[in-house]
């Protein structure tokens, strides 16, 4: 969760072409996620330089409840073993960070982060492209963009409604870039695939008003829309209630140009459609309602929507996926994260519930409702450094003794659910009502 970067794993399709509720399609891809700082450790070794989080826990030790990802799991030297564990669920993978030294020449707000970036990319193409074949440009660009608005995460710069938008707006111009990239010069000989990864909760209405129902739709333009939209909407650029209600407050708060920067319809076209599947991570769902809330300026304030509870619903999970296939129509779906977090145990049944609960969601939207959804990782592999919440947050189907010299990997009774789960590509028709 919250990683700067995904991992992504296939198999290959084994079993019958049954069209059962609750069985898997034959192509569709399973797997489980890490993150490159949240597991691998070996933070200066071999000629890698700091990185912002690096960087960041380095001089906050505290933020990070005192665990950074200086060993994390050490997974850089543990890799046999790991790879061991991803074989027992069958998972192939890959990751990144941005350099410290990118962040002194500001970071994401700056668009020459879209050169080094394209650069970056080129260089991933080039070494690991033959085996590669699903890439994700940027993971999560909504929570890590937020931290140039906020404080208590890298790079924590604090520059609320302003620094969100510039990032967005280089994030969004760098992953076009790279799929173009891609698309001209590698395509034709590796044939992969090149998407980006946006979170999104639930964002259900909380009554049945009108406004809320409004309320729900903003709240999702300004989350996924923000980057969706651009890409893989019919008419691209950003969400038209998105641009009206930043310009207008922008506006309204004096400025000579609004806080969220416009693309030229040249880059409008560029940018749209660029992009091969969308990339899902999802946890829960948010009942949210219409009102002011957040400091001014802030993306909060902008959007005008209000959360009033959170809820982990498999319900909601299909209705997000119904909404995502029909705002964008035409592109495969792949839930690259989804997961639950709890206070630790190898007995996790709560665990097993959830992804009970969340994988007959995933198959209902699919073999049901028809939405393309094309793939699943869970979140996650081994429990890891969760970045501010340190080791404390346990998402992993492997426990890791982060007290034990070795850092030792114990399977759960989840990591053995989902083996299970992934060997028979079915769930269990008793879990369907
Ligand atoms: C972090 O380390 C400091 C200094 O050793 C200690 O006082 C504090 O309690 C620790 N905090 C946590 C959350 O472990
Ligand atoms: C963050 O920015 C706000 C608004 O400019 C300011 O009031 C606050 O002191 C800043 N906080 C830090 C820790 O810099
Ligand atoms: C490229 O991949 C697609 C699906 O992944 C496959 O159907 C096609 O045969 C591949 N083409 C080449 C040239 O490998
Ligand atoms: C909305 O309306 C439906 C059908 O009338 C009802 O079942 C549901 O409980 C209502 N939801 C809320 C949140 O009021
Ligand atoms: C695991 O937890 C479940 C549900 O709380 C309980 O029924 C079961 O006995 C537990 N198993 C072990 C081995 O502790
Ligand atoms: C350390 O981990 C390795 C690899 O899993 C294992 O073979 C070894 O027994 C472990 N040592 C201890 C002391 O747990
Ligand atoms: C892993 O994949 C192999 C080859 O497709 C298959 O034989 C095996 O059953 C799979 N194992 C699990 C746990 O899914």
């Amino acid at each position: 969760m919250l990683s700067l970067v995904v991992v992504l794993s296939a198999v290959l399709a084994t079993g019958s072409a049954q069209a059962a509720t609750n069985r898997f399609p034959d192509s569709f891809l399973l797997g489980a996620a890490t993150a490159a700082y949240q597991i691998e450790g070996a933070w200066n070794e071999d000629g890698k330089g700091e990185s912002i989080q690096d960087h960041f826990y380095h001089n906050h030790p505290l933020l990070g409840l005192n665990s950074t990802g200086d060993v994390a799991c050490d997974s850089y030297h543990k890799y046999k073993e790991d790879v061991q564990m991803l074989k027992g669920i069958n998972v192939t993978m890959y990751h990144w960070d941005l350099p410290q030294a990118l962040q002194y020449l500001g970071g994401w707000p700056n668009e020459l982060m879209v050169d080094y970036f394209v650069e970056y990319a080129r260089i991933l193409f080039e070494n690991f492209g033959d085996r590669v074949k699903w890439w994700i440009t940027f993971n999560e660009p909504a929570v890590f963009v937020n931290w140039y608005a906020a404080i208590g995460m890298a790079p924590s710069q604090n520059a609320s409604g302003i620094g969100d938008y510039l990032s967005t707006h280089t994030v969004i111009k760098a992953h076009a870039r790279v799929w173009h990239l891609y698309d001209e010069q590698y395509r034709a000989t590796q044939n992969g695939s090149v998407g980006i990864t946006l979170n999104i909760e639930g964002l259900e209405p909380a009554t049945n008003s009108t406004e809320d129902a409004e309320a729900s739709d903003r709240a999702r333009q300004f989350q996924m829309g923000i980057y969706a939209h651009p890409i893989y909407s019919a008419e691209g650029d950003y969400p038209a209630v998105v641009r009206q209600r930043v310009d207008a407050n922008s506006a309204a708060e004096g400025r000579p140009r609004s806080r969220l920067p416009s693309f030229t319809q040249e880059e409008v076209d560029y940018i749209r459609g660029s992009a091969d599947f969308i990339g899902l991570n999802h946890y829960s769902t948010d009942f949210v309602t219409s009102g002011g809330t957040g400091i001014s300026p802030s993306k909060t304030r902008d959007s005008g929507v209000i959360t009033s509870y959170n809820e982990a619903v498999p319900w909601g999970f299909r209705s997000l996926l119904n909404w995502i296939a029909n705002e964008y129509p035409g592109y495969p779906i792949f839930v690259t994260e989804n997961g639950l977090r709890n206070s630790g145990g190898r007995n996790d049944t709560d665990r097993i519930d959830y992804y009970i609960g969340f994988l007959g969601a995933l198959l209902e939207a699919v073999n049901v409702d028809g939405v393309p959804v094309i793939g699943y990782t869970t979140w996650t592999l081994m429990d890891n450094v969760e970045w501010s919440l340190g080791t404390r947050a346990k998402f992993g189907l492997y426990e890791v003794d982060f007290s034990s010299p070795n850092l030792t990997r114990t399977p759960k009774v989840s990591a053995g659910f989902i083996a299970e789960v992934y060997g028979s590509r079915e769930l269990p028709e008793q879990y369907f009502r």
